[in-house]
C-alpha cells in the first residue's frame, strides 16, 4: 500500500475539483485524483452555456438572475447562497476569459451570449440572453482550460484512481482511500484538506444523460461515513435527451429558437408556458412533455416528441413570436448556422439517430441529468453535517455532488457550470488557509483496513448476484417509480425493490477476481453506491408531501410552504436505515410566491 501526504486533496477532476485545486495550489501542496483522465470529466457534457449577467447583447443585471434562479428552484435554494452565485459568475467567466477561455463572440468582439430556460429579463418577463458559450463545448472547454492552468501551477494528478473511502478518525477526516485502477493497488492520500467533487449520480435511472461514470461514489461515502445528505429527493430530468439513449441535446438548441412539437403536429409549451414558451424552466418543460405523451399525443402515439430546429420551423415562429434583432429586421436562423453554434448536436444526431437537424426534427425524451442535492455545504465549501449547518474542519464539497443550495427544488439551465466555478474557487481558496493553519493529523493504525476487507471478501465472493444485474433492476425502478411523476405506492415499491436489491450486496459474484483494470470490482463498488443513494432519494420523496420543482406528485398535486419549505436532511441509520431531519431554507428578497412562466 502506498501512502502520499498533500495539504490539500482534491477528489474528482471536473470543472468544480479543478476549479478548487487551481486556486488551493497557489498557495499549500495539492493533489487531484480522479477515476478517469481529467479531461474525460462529466464537466465536459456541458454543452450550451455558462449563465452570467454580462448584459453584452441586451440589458441584464445579476439580481434578475438571482430572481429567476430562486424562482426556478420552487423557492427552496438557500438566498444568501444565489446572490453569491450570481454576482461571482460573472466575475468567474471574465476569469476564465483571461485564462484564455475561447469563448464565442459578438460582432463587435464580447463574449457571445444566448437565451436558456427560466432566464429572463425581470421587467419585460421575456427571455434574455445570459449564457456565455463556446459553441456547445462549454463545458469542454472550461475542462481544458482549468486543466492547462492547474498543471502550470504544478497539481499532482492522479488518474484512473477510484475512491474508496474516506480516512475518518472521531469524525474528522484525515485523506482518502482509493485503488489504483490499472494496478489494483490500493493507496492512501493523507491531507489536511480533502474536497470532494464527484459528480452527480444519474446512472440511478434507466434514461439519463450522465456518462457511465457517474455513480455518486463521493455522495455515498460520505452518508456510509455518517455525515448527511441533502434534498436527495431533488432530481432533474433534462427535456431534451436522445430518444431511448438519453444523450443530452442542449436546451441551446432552444435558446437558438427550436421548438417542441407533438405528435398532432402542434408546438405545445405556448398552453403551458405562454410567456416564456419552449424556454420555461426544465422541470415545467420536462413535465409538459409527458403530459403531452400520456394524453396520446407523441410522435405516432409513442413516448417521444420533436425538437425542431429546421431554419423554415423556427424562421416561422420567430415571426410568430414577433422576435426581432436590436436593429428591428427579423430574427432568423440558417443551416449554417446550426452547424456553426450546435456542431456537437448535429454530429450527436446524425451519427446515433441518423437524423439531419438542419432538416429534420430530432426525437427526444426526458432524460435523469442533474441532482440538486448532495452533501450539504456552507458558502466557502465546508461540509456541514446538522440542521445547525455545523461545518466539518477539513471536509469541501463542491459541484454536481454538494447542496450549497442554490439550485433547491429545481436548477436553471447553466447554473451547474457557474455553480462549479463560483464554489470550486471559494473551497479552493478556503482550503488554502485551512491547510496554512492546520497540522497534518496522525492517520490511524491501518487506514485502508475496512476497504481491504471489502474487495478481498468481493473477490472471493461465492454468490450468484451480477452487479450489473442489481444496477440494471435499480435503474428501472427508478424510472418508473421515482422519476418525473411521483405517486406514493408507487414510491413505497421503490423503497421495499431497494431494499431487497441492497439485501443482494453481500451475495455478490465477480468474474473478474484479478487486480489489473478490474472493472468488474469497480463496478460491485459503484452498484454499491448507486443503490445506497437510491434508498435516500426514494425515502426523501416519499415523506415529502407536496410537489415543489423536479419532485412532482399526483397525490400532492400542490407546492405546501406552510409545512415542506425546508430542506430534508437524510441520514444512514446503523441499522441501514434512512433518517430525515429538516433545516429551515435561507429567504432574504423573495418571499415564496406562485411560479408563472
Ligand atoms: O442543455 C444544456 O446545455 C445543459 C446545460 C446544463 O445542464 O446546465
Amino acid at each position: 500500500m502506498q501512502t502520499h501526504v498533500f495539504d490539500a486533496v482534491i477528489v474528482g477532476a471536473g470543472g468544480g475539483g479543478l476549479m478548487a485545486a487551481l486556486h488551493a495550489s497557489r498557495a499549500v501542496s495539492t493533489a487531484v485524483i480522479s477515476k478517469l483522465h481529467p479531461l474525460r470529466s462529466h464537466t465536459g457534457a456541458a454543452q450550451g452555456g455558462v449563465g452570467a449577467a454580462l448584459g453584452n447583447l441586451e440589458e441584464d443585471r445579476w439580481e434578475w438572475h438571482a430572481y429567476d434562479t430562486v424562482k426556478g428552484s420552487d423557492f427552496l435554494a438557500d438566498q444568501d447562497s444565489v446572490d453569491i452565485l450570481c454576482r461571482g459568475a460573472v466575475e468567474a467567466v471574465i476569469e476564465l476569459e483571461h485564462m484564455g477561455l475561447p469563448f464565442d463572440r459578438t460582432p463587435d468582439g464580447r463574449i457571445a451570449q444566448r437565451p436558456f430556460g427560466g432566464h429572463t429579463n425581470n421587467e419585460t418577463h421575456q427571455p434574455v440572453r445570459r449564457a456565455c458559450h463556446a459553441a456547445d463545448r462549454t463545458g469542454h472547454m472550461i475542462l481544458q482550460t482549468l486543466y492547462q492552468q492547474c498543471l502550470k501551477n504544478r497539481v499532482t494528478f492522479f488518474d484512473e484512481f477510484q475512491i474508496l473511502d474516506l480516512v475518518t478518525v472521531d469524525r474528522e477526516v484525515r485523506g482518502v482511500v482509493a485503488v489504483e485502477i490499472v494496478t489494483g493497488e490500493v493507496h492512501v492520500f493523507h491531507s489536511k484538506a480533502t474536497l470532494l467533487a464527484t459528480g452527480g449520480y444519474g446512472r440511478v435511472w434507466q434514461i439519463t444523460s450522465n456518462a457511465a461514470a457517474l455513480t455518486g461514489d463521493g455522495n455515498a461515502i460520505v452518508l456510509r461515513n455518517g455525515f448527511p445528505l441533502q434534498d436527495m429527493e431533488f432530481y432533474q430530468f433534462h427535456p431534451t435527451g436522445i430518444y431511448g439513449m438519453g444523450i443530452l441535446i442542449t436546451e441551446g438548441v432552444r435558446g437558438e429558437g427550436g421548438v417542441l412539437i407533438n405528435g398532432l403536429g402542434e408546438r405545445f409549451m405556448p398552453r403551458y408556458a405562454p410567456t416564456i414558451k419552449d424556454l420555461a424552466s426544465r422541470d415545467v418543460v420536462s413535465r409538459a412533455i409527458y403530459l403531452e405523451i400520456q394524453a396520446g399525443r407523441g410522435i405516432e402515439g409513442k413516448d417521444y416528441v420533436y425538437l425542431d430546429v429546421t431554419p423554415d420551423t423556427v424562421n416561422r415562429y420567430f415571426k410568430l413570436d414577433g422576435k426581432r434583432n436590436p436593429d428591428g429586421t427579423w430574427r432568423r436562423i440558417t443551416g449554417a448556422d446550426i452547424e456553426s453554434k450546435l456542431p456537437d448536436i448535429a454530429d450527436f444526431t446524425r451519427t446515433y439517430l441518423g437524423v439531419d437537424p438542419v432538416r429534420q426534427p430530432m426525437p427526444v425524451q426526458p432524460t435523469a441529468h442533474y441532482a440538486m442535492g448532495g452533501i450539504p455545504t456552507n458558502v466557502d465549501g465546508q461540509v456541514t453535517v446538522d440542521e445547525y449547518a455545523t461545518p466539518v474542519p477539513g471536509l469541501y464539497a463542491v459541484g454536481e455532488c454538494a447542496c450549497v443550495s442554490v439550485h433547491g427544488a429545481n436548477r436553471l439551465g447553466t447554473n451547474s457550470l457557474n455553480d462549479l466555478l463560483v464554489f470550486g474557487r471559494r473551497a479552493g481558496a478556503h482550503m488554502a488557509i485551512f491547510c496554512r493553519e492546520a497540522s497534518l493529523q496522525l492517520l490511524p493504525a491501518d487506514p485502508a483496513a475496512r476497504v481491504k476487507a471489502r474487495m478481498d471478501q468481493l473477490r472471493s465472493g461465492k454468490g450468484t448476484v451480477r452487479p450489473a444485474a442489481l444496477r440494471e433492476h435499480l435503474q428501472r425502478v427508478m424510472m418508473q417509480h421515482v422519476g418525473v411523476f411521483r405517486v406514493e405506492a408507487g414510491m413505497q415499491q421503490a423503497v421495499r425493490e431497494i431494499h431487497a436489491l441492497r439485501s443482494q450486496v453481500d451475495d455478490i459474484r465477480l468474474d473478474d477476481r484479478g487486480h489489473r483494470f478490474n472493472t468488474d470490482l469497480l463496478e460491485a463498488f459503484q452498484t454499491q453506491n448507486l443503490l445506497d443513494l437510491a434508498e435516500v432519494i426514494a425515502a426523501g420523496a416519499l415523506a415529502r408531501h407536496e410537489s415543489r420543482g423536479a419532485h412532482a406528485r399526483e397525490d400532492f398535486p400542490n407546492r405546501d410552504d406552510r409545512n415542506w419549505l425546508v430542506h430534508t436532511l437524510a441520514f444512514r441509520r446503523p441499522d441501514g436505515g434512512t433518517e430525515l431531519r429538516y433545516k429551515p431554507v435561507v429567504i432574504a428578497r423573495y418571499q415564496p410566491r406562485e411560479r408563472l412562466y
